[in-house]
């Protein structure tokens, strides 16, 4: 049984219900809950017959306005979700409205060529090795064969760190050429990629944080040919194997003998122009034939075990083979200039 004032209360939870009703599929339930066959209007219909006889008239139209009430707030939400959905669902699939522009990452041209390079020398079964940037005195000049007295440090503008000139940063990548003869086994065969620094100007062909290459193999029968057959070949597979390739006696305290490389100039091929300051040619490398006294400074005393080394730019590689006049682009981080690489 129930009493007149249970209509009351059900019409006021269904109408707190729909009105909390967010989709389609919410509303259906709660169609099927108050008017559905087994609902509670059709519940509440069904007991009519069992109630008073002077009560049934008025507990008929009571539930009739109850459920032409229900009725028309079940027809209006539903024309509401109608157009709340189809307008969410506009927006969703409305491929005319313009995207949202990607910016794509690209390679650092320093990126590109140390990638090259180390990919060349793996071809060759070097293997990549790295140091520190913070070096100390013996690494970056000692154990190189340039004592605090030498002439040769006016070679490398250094930044210390200390007031005792003990740690530095390193001014070329050839203290690796130390670190690894300490801590591998011969014969052996490595390059070293990383960030150089000297107290230079910064201007267009200068500046104080550059980036080098360092190679090493020692072995038994190291001798200049393999030297000049592996330099040769490696300039060959970065810039192209029409150039030329040119060895000249040179000087460096850590090799004897000691030669730069240069290649012919490839913005004249050789004819001569600017870049090539009118000579024909691009100086690439330094290198030479380790000195029994980087080995000795090492630790290797086998007087049997010799080795060739070489240290090349890499700026100054990655100017040449993209035509760049500038090595302040490289820092520059303008992504116009950034851009154009991949
Ligand atoms: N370290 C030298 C420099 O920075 C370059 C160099 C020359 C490295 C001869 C070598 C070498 O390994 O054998 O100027």
């Amino acid at each position: 049984m129930f009493e007149i004032n249970d209509i009351d209360t059900v019409v006021k939870n269904a109408i707190e219900e729909i009105s909390a009703i967010k989709d389609d599929d919410e509303l259906e339930k709660w169609r099927i809950k108050y008017f559905g066959r087994k609902g509670i209007f059709a519940a509440l219909t069904s007991k009519i017959p069992q109630m008073e006889q002077s009560l049934k008239p008025i507990l008929g139209s009571k539930i009739n306005l109850a459920k032409k009430q229900l009725t028309t707030l079940y027809e209006e939400k539903k024309k509401l979700l109608a157009s709340t959905t189809s307008a969410s669902q506009a927006d969703a699939f409305n491929l005319t409205i313009p995207g949202l522009p990607t910016e794509y990452g690209t390679l650092h041209p320093i990126t590109l060529v140390s990638r090259q390079i180390v990919r060349i020398f793996q071809g060759l079964g070097f293997g990549i090795h790295t140091g520190p940037e913070i070096e100390t005195d013996f690494y970056n000049f000692e154990a190189l064969n340039t004592p605090a007295d030498h002439p040769a440090r006016d070679m490398w503008d250094t930044f210390y760190l200390d007031e005792q000139k003990k740690f530095l940063l390193r001014t070329h990548t050839s203290p690796v050429q130390v670190r690894v003869l300490q801590k591998m086994p011969v014969p052996l065969r490595i390059i070293a990629i990383g960030k150089t620094f000297r107290r230079d100007a910064f201007d267009a062909s200068h500046s104080p944080v550059f980036h080098q290459v360092e190679g090493l193999m020692v072995g038994y029968d190291i001798s200049f040919s393999n030297l000049k057959a592996v330099l040769t070949f490696f300039l060959k597979e970065l810039f192209g194997h029409s150039i030329k390739v040119r060895f000249l006696p040179s000087y460096f305290p850590f090799t004897e003998p000691s030669a730069e490389i240069s290649i012919s100039c490839v913005i004249c091929d050789g004819n001569g122009c600017q870049t090539c300051a009118y000579t024909g040619w691009l100086e690439i490398l330094g290198a030479g034939m380790v000195h029994p006294e980087v080995f000795r400074k090492a630790g290797v005393n086998d007087e049997n075990i010799t080795g060739f080394a070489f240290g090349a730019g890499i700026d100054r590689i990655a100017m040449i083979k993209y035509k760049i006049d500038d090595i302040r682009h490289f820092f520059s981080n303008d992504m116009r200039f950034l851009k154009q690489f991949r």
